[in-house]
């Protein structure tokens, strides 16, 4: 059976040439900033607040990114700290924009929520979320 994506789909954006590395394929460091850019999204709405990566683990690199790819990337609180959350992150590609998906890369990132001093501040019960954010979060 085919491997689902675990997660909400993020964001959604096309690798370009600038993003490619001298052997022609997308650099490392563009897939992994896509992934923190989305992780950073879903960790601000679980806190309500800005939120800052302070680690990054399991990062795996399982298929390359070409040209003219569509990466999507799918976000998950898998837990929740007082003041940390871990966001499980996978991307994907859709190849020739029609073509099959398939997983390339997933890590675990986590982020931090911060107050306006920009000092650690709890993360809210997910009860205390608007029901926007509540919807897109299973933790
Ligand atoms: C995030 C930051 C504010 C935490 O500061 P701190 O003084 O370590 O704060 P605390 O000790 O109160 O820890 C806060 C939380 O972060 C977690 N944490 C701190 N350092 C960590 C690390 N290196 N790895 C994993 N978790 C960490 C703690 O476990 C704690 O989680 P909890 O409240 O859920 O139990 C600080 O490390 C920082 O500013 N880092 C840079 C973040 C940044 O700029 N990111 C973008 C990179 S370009």
């Amino acid at each position: 059976m085919a491997e689902e994506t675990k997660g909400r789909l993020t964001t959604r954006t096309m690798a370009m040439p600038a993003d490619t590395n001298p052997a022609g394929d997308v650099f490392g460091g563009w897939v992994l900033s896509q992934m923190d850019i989305a992780a950073g999204i879903c960790a601000s709405q679980r806190a309500q607040q800005r939120a800052v990566t302070v680690s990054v683990d399991g990062m795996s690199f399982i298929q390359p990114v070409k040209v003219g790819d569509i990466l999507g990337v799918y976000t998950d609180v898998v837990e929740v700290g007082r003041t940390s959350m871990k966001i499980h992150v996978e991307a994907w590609v859709r190849r020739g924009q029609i073509g099959s998906r398939e997983k390339v890369t997933e890590a675990i990132f986590k982020f931090v929520a911060l107050d306006q001093d920009g000092n650690p501040t709890p993360v809210p019960d997910k009860n205390d979320l608007p029901e926007y954010a509540a919807e897109d979060c299973s933790l």
